[in-house]
């Protein structure tokens, strides 16, 4: 009698944990992640736009990157993922979401994803793969706005401000006339200075690009002679001094 009853028991135990993961299954919409036997590794990384906020993206990770390194897709968007590795294993994990799969030698992984929430994700690797294992992410970018086009170099328009940071000029110099290493730049143009050796001159266009090329040659007063000589191309000087005239 005892033994039925704990076959009983142990019977609705068994089923009552199946109960419990089925409706796990169905209520958080938890996707076990599939090996697929039947599909060859994919060579190459592909993003098939299925429909609207439907993807398929063919994943490559190899030693030590992910292909695409960077995903876009509109928010509210459902992603398959199908992952293979070009060489060894590799993990794939989208932080921020319950995607963690492997990729192994002669085999595709598969998960399903929704991005709701708009934002940037990373994928990381989290199966060491060599030395830049560590390394290895690639980004999901979940945003409404189309790709920002590649960085344009910012050589043809500088504006002043921009040149002040890139030569260094405002790590001495506040802008604001906040007490710095160097005298400030706000009310500078035009101003009376009073050098060290007592002499005063007027800070003129020619004034502010001589202490900016040779910064030892009028000290003024109550600074210390640390500024290093700056060699500065003449379109930017100009551009600077330029700048400077603004700042009242
Ligand atoms: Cu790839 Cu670690």
């Amino acid at each position: 009698m005892l033994e039925k009853r704990i076959i009983a028991a142990a019977t609705i135990f068994v089923l009552a944990i199946a109960g419990v993961i089925a409706l796990s299954v169905r209520v958080f919409g938890i996707d076990v992640p599939n090996c697929l036997n039947d599909v060859r590794p994919f060579k190459d990384a592909k993003v098939i736009e299925q429909g609207p906020k439907r993807y398929e993206v063919h994943y490559v990770a190899r030693m030590w990157k992910f292909e695409p390194a960077d995903l876009n897709v509109v928010p509210g968007s459902t992603v398959d993922i199908y992952l293979s590795t070009a060489d060894v294993t590799h993990g794939m994990q989208i932080i921020g979401t319950n995607v963690n799969l492997m990729a192994v030698p002669g085999a595709v992984n598969y998960a399903r994803v929704k991005f709701d929430k708009a934002g940037d994700y990373l994928v990381v690797c989290n199966e060491y793969c060599g030395v830049q294992h560590h390394n290895m992410a690639g980004r999901i970018h979940v945003t409404d706005k189309p790709p920002e086009p590649p960085p344009q170099p910012a050589v043809a328009a500088a504006s002043g401000r921009d040149l002040l940071d890139k030569y260094g000029c405002t790590a001495c110099h506040s802008l604001d006339g906040t007490p710095s290493p160097g005298p400030t730049f706000k009310g500078l143009y035009g101003s009376k200075r009073t050098l060290a050796d007592g002499k005063t001159v007027t800070a003129t266009d020619d004034y502010l690009k001589q202490s900016i090329e040779k910064p030892d040659s009028q000290i003024v007063k109550g600074f210390d002679p640390v500024m290093p000589a700056m060699e500065i191309p003449p379109n930017d000087l100009h551009t600077i001094v330029e700048y400077l005239e603004t700042l009242k």
